[in-house]
C-alpha cells in the first residue's frame, strides 16, 4: 500500500511525478504530496483527497525543480489529512515511505529528546528526522545506512537531499521498489506499471538495497554497502489494455471482459490441437508430490479454496489451504516432497510474500500464480504461473479471480493427467469444456445485464445479505459476500450452507436478502433443503441456478438461470452475478466503484 515515485532528471519533474501518482492511486488514495528541490531548498506540497486535488493545487502554484518524489498514502498511522500526507520533510531531507516502522514509538522518544518536533502522527516521521541527524555527522552514504540500520519493520522509501541536490535515493526492505532507466532521467517507484510511460527499461532493487539516481546514472548498493551491479528488464508494452474505454468505471470493464480474459488464459496454458495443457519444467514430479499447500489472501484465497475442492475430486494428493496472514505464523511441518502454490493478483502482498519466503527458508518447492510476472512473488518462486488477465484496476478483484481459478483448475486436470488419476478422454473432455468456457462467460454476462439492476434494488435498504452454497459454491458464496461488503458497505456473510443451522440462521429475518448458489451438482437437492429453511423464516431469496425446474422457484423472489456446464465448472459462470449485483448495489449507493473506501489494490503492509 501507498505509492512512491521519483524523479532525478535535468526537465521539471512536477506533472511527470502526478501522472505516475495517477497510476499508483490504485495503491492508495486518502491523500497525495509532492517535494521537489527548488533552488538548493525543499518544496514540499501535500493535501488529504485524491491525486486530482494535489493537481489542482500545483495548477495554482506550480512546483519548479528538476528532483522529486511523490506519494498516495494508504494510512497506517495516523488519520488520512494533510498533515499526515507523505513526504515528510525536514529542512535538511524529505522522504516518502511505504510501509511500516515497528519501533516508530521508541525512535521518536530517543529523537523528542534530542529536540526534534513531531507535526505528524505517522511512524514516517522518524526516518526524516533520523536522517537529519546522523547527516550531522556522518556523509550521505553512512547517514543512510545508520538510518536503515536503526529501523524495525517494513520499507520502500524515496528520499531528497537539501545538501545532495542532484540525487533521488531509494531503498528498500520488505516492500517492493522498481528503479527505471529513461533517457538524461532516471526513475523510482513502487512498481514497474506506475514508470511504463516513461520507460520499458528497469531493475527491481532486492531486500536490503539502496539506489543513488541523477539524471543521467543510477548506483545501486547491497545490504552491506557493497556497490553492486543490477540486471536491466525489458517491460513489454501491453498499456493499451489499461484504458477505460467506454465504460463507466475499471471494475465494470473488468468484470465485462471476463470472456476474454478466460479465452487468453486457456489460449495461452491449452493446445487445443494436441488436446494438451502446456505445463512443463515442474519443480517437484506431479507423480510424487504428497501434498499441495495453497495459500493466499482475500479473494485470491477464495481461488484456493476452490481448487481444493478440484484437487481432491480429480487426484489423490492431500490438499490443505490457508490465508496467508495466518500461514506465516503458524508451525509448519515442512515436506520437500509437497508442493506450495501462492495465489496473488498483485504478485506484492506483504502476508503472502511472507508465507512464500518462510517456504523457501524451509528449502521447500514453491509456485506462484500471479497476474504480475514482474512482481516479487513471481521473481521469488520456483514456478511461475502468469494468469495472462491483463492490469486489473478496479480495487475489488473479478477478472483476476477468474483467471486465477482458471490457472488453478488447469494445474488440477495437467497434475490428474500425469499421475493418471484422470483418464486421457476425461482430461480431452475438459479440454474441449475449457475452450467452450469463454462463451459461456460471455452469455452468463448477456444474461444478467439487465436483471441484476433491478434486483440489487433489493439491498440498498437492507440490514445486510448472506451468500451461501455448498461444495464449489461455497468459496463463491464467501467470494460474493466480500465483493457485496467492500463495495457497497453493507454487512455481508457467506456461508456453507449447511452450516446455517448451527448458528446463521439466526440472522434470517423477514426481508433479509439470502442468495443461494444453488448449480445442479451432486450437492443441489440438500442446498435447496437449505433454501427452503431460509423461506420458511422470511428471507427474500434470490436463487441462482442453471436448473430449470418450476417448482424449486415458488416462494423464491428473484432466480437466475445461468447456462448449464460441467459441475467442476459452475464457479466460473456463478460468480458473475454476484460480481454484478455488489457492482449495482454500489452504484445504488453512490459508492465509489473503483476505489471502495479504506482499502487498496496492493496490500503491502502486514
Ligand atoms: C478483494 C481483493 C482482495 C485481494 C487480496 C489479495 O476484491 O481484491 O481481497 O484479493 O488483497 O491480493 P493479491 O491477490 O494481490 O495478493
Amino acid at each position: 500500500m501507498c505509492g512512491i515515485i521519483g524523479i532525478a532528471s535535468s526537465k521539471l519533474v512536477a506533472s511527470s511525478i502526478i501522472q505516475s501518482l495517477k497510476k499508483l492511486e490504485y495503491r492508495g488514495y486518502d491523500s497525495a504530496g509532492i517535494a521537489t528541490i527548488v533552488n538548493g531548498e525543499i518544496n514540499e506540497k501535500k493535501c488529504a483527497g485524491r491525486v486530482d486535488s494535489l493537481e489542482k493545487m500545483l495548477f495554482k502554484s506550480p512546483s519548479k525543480g528538476s528532483l522529486g518524489i511523490g506519494h498516495v498514502r494508504w494510512a497506517t498511522h495516523g488519520v488520512p489529512s494533510k498533515v499526515n500526507a507523505h513526504p515528510h520533510s525536514s529542512d535538511e531531507v524529505s522522504v516518502v515511505h511505504n510501509g511500516i516502522i515497528e519501533n516508530s514509538n521508541e525512535l521518536k522518544k530517543d529523537l523528542e529528546k534530542k529536540g526534534y518536533k513531531f507535526k505528524s502522527q505517522t511512524d514516517t516521521e522518524v526516518i526524516t528526522f533520523l536522517l537529519t541527524d546522523f547527516l550531522k555527522d556522518f556523509d550521505l552514504v553512512d547517514a543512510i545506512n545508520k538510518t536503515l540500520r536503526a529501523l524495525n519493520g517494513s520499507f520502500a522509501l524515496g528520499i531528497l537531499f537539501k545538501k545532495y541536490n542532484d540525487i533521488v535515493v531509494g531503498a528498500r526492505r520488505g516492500s517492493p521498489l522498481a528503479v527505471g532507466y529513461g533517457p538524461e532521467e532516471n526513475y523510482l517507484g513502487s512498481d514497474s506499471y506506475a514508470l511504463k510511460s516513461m520507460t520499458n527499461k528497469i531493475t527491481y532493487l532486492d531486500d536490503g538495497d539502496v539506489c543513488i539516481l541523477t539524471n543521467n546514472k543510477i548506483e545501486f548498493y547491497n545490504s552491506k554497502n557493497k556497490k553492486i551491479n543490477k540486471k536491466i528488464l525489458i517491460l513489454s508494452n501491453n498499456e493499451i489494455n489499461t484504458e477505460k474505454g467506454d465504460y463507466k468505471d475499471f471494475m465494470s470493464k473488468e468484470i465485462n471482459e471476463q470472456n476474454i480474459t478466460a479465452k487468453t488464459c486457456v489460449k495461452e496454458y491449452v493446445d487445443q490441437l494436441r488436446k494438451d495443457i502446456n505445463l512443463y519444467n515442474f519443480p517437484i514430479n506431479p507423480k510424487s508430490i504428497e501434498k499441495i499447500v495453497i495459500i493466499g489472501c482475500g479473494t485470491a484465497y477464495h481461488s484456493c479454496i476452490t481448487a481444493k475442492y478440484w484437487l481432491e475430486e480429480l487426484t489423490n494428493i492431500q490438499i490443505e489451504i490457508d490465508v496467508a496472514s495466518e500461514f506465516r505464523y503458524r508451525k509448519i511441518k515442512f515436506n520437500n516432497k509437497n508442493l506450495y502454490v501462492f495465489v496473488s493478483q498483485s504478485g506484492e502482498t506483504a502476508d503472502t510474500f511472507a508465507a512464500l519466503d518462510l517456504c523457501k527458508k524451509n528449502k521447500v518447492k514453491t509456485c506462484s500464480i500471479v497476474n504480475v510476472v514482474e512482481s516479487s512473488i513471481a521473481r521469488s518462486s520456483d514456478f511461475v504461473l502468469p494468469i495472462h488477465a491483463g492490469q486489473e484496476i478496479g480495487v475489488a478483484s473479478t477478472k483476476a479471480f477468474m483467471g486465477q481459478m482458471l490457472v488453478l483448475y488447469i494445474l488440477t486436470i495437467k497434475i490428474s493427467e500425469i499421475r493418471k488419476e484422470i483418464s486421457k478422454s476425461d482430461f480431452e473432455k475438459r479440454i474441449n469444456d475449457l475452450k467452450k468456457l469463454p462463451d459461456l462467460i460471455k452469455e452468463t454476462l448477456n444474461y444478467c445485464q439487465d436483471t441484476m439492476p433491478i434486483i440489487a434494488k433489493d439491498f440498498i435498504n437492507s440490514k445486510g445479505a448472506m451468500f451461501l452454497g455448498r461444495g464449489l459454491s461455497f468459496p463463491i458464496a464467501l467470494e460474493g459476500a466480500l465483493k457485496l461488503k467492500e463495495l457497497s458497505y453493507l454487512h455481508a456473510e457467506g456461508y456453507p450452507a449447511g452450516e446455517m443451522k448451527h448458528g446463521p440462521l439466526a440472522l434470517i429475518e423477514e426481508g433479509l436478502p439470502v442468495v443461494i448458489i444453488a448449480p445442479k451438482d451432486r450437492y443441489f437437492e440438500k442446498t435447496i433443503s437449505n433454501m427452503q429453511e431460509v423461506i420458511a423464516r422470511g428471507g427474500k431469496v434470490i436463487l441462482i441456478t442453471n436448473e430449470n425446474n418450476k417448482i424449486i422457484r415458488e416462494n423464491v423472489r428473484f432466480t437466475l438461470e445461468i447456462p448449464k456446464t460441467d459441475e467442476q465448472l459452475s464457479p466460473f459462470l456463478m460468480t458473475i452475478p454476484l460480481q454484478l449485483l455488489a457492482y449495482h448495489v454500489a452504484t445504488l449507493k453512490n459508492c465509489d466503484i473503483d476505489k471502495p473506501r479504506n482499502l487498496a489494490k496492493s496490500v503491502t503492509v502486514e
